[in-house]
């Protein structure tokens, strides 16, 4: 597979109770590196643009209305199979199903306030970065 970049989020739910050092822990101990990073707090025309593909679902306006509530932590994480590697580390959507160790099993709330997101294909990977880093801000 290779050295691949992903996009991930640390959300509100989490940045709310302290969590982003845990949940970089839980990055960097998977080896994936954090290449970029910065805290933002997102409007609901932001939250809801990086969404859109969520726009028919009954939950997207929750949806929005959650990642614009408080400022969140936008990262690209650089590593061996980055995509695949960091959806393990996440674990399941929603934390009921999630693995024992993950972010979501220790962390998730709920299945709406579930802690993470991270890119599901090098596709969403590569607009998703491009949305919010330049490429001088990736540093490797
Ligand atoms: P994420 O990986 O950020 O991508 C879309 C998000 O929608 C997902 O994580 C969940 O947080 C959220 N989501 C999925 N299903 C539901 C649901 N039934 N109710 C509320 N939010 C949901």
């Amino acid at each position: 597979m290779g050295i691949q970049r992903t996009f991930s989020i640390i959300k509100p739910d989490a940045t709310r109770r302290n969590l982003t050092g845990k949940i970089n822990a839980k990055f960097e101990d998977a080896g994936l590196r954090i290449v970029a990073q910065k805290r933002i707090h997102m409007t609901l025309a932001q939250a809801g643009e990086f969404y859109a593909v969520h726009k028919e679902r009954p939950f997207f306006g929750e949806l929005c209305e959650f990642m614009a509530s408080e400022p969140v932590v936008v990262q690209v994480l650089e590593g061996e199979d980055a995509i695949a590697k960091n959806r393990l580390v996440m674990g399941a959507t929603n934390p009921a199903d999630a693995a024992a160790g993950t972010i979501r099993a220790e962390f998730a709330e709920s299945v709406g306030e579930n802690s993470v997101h991270g890119s599901d294909a090098p596709e969403t990977a590569a607009e998703e970065i491009a949305y919010f880093f330049s490429g001088l801000e990736l540093v490797g």
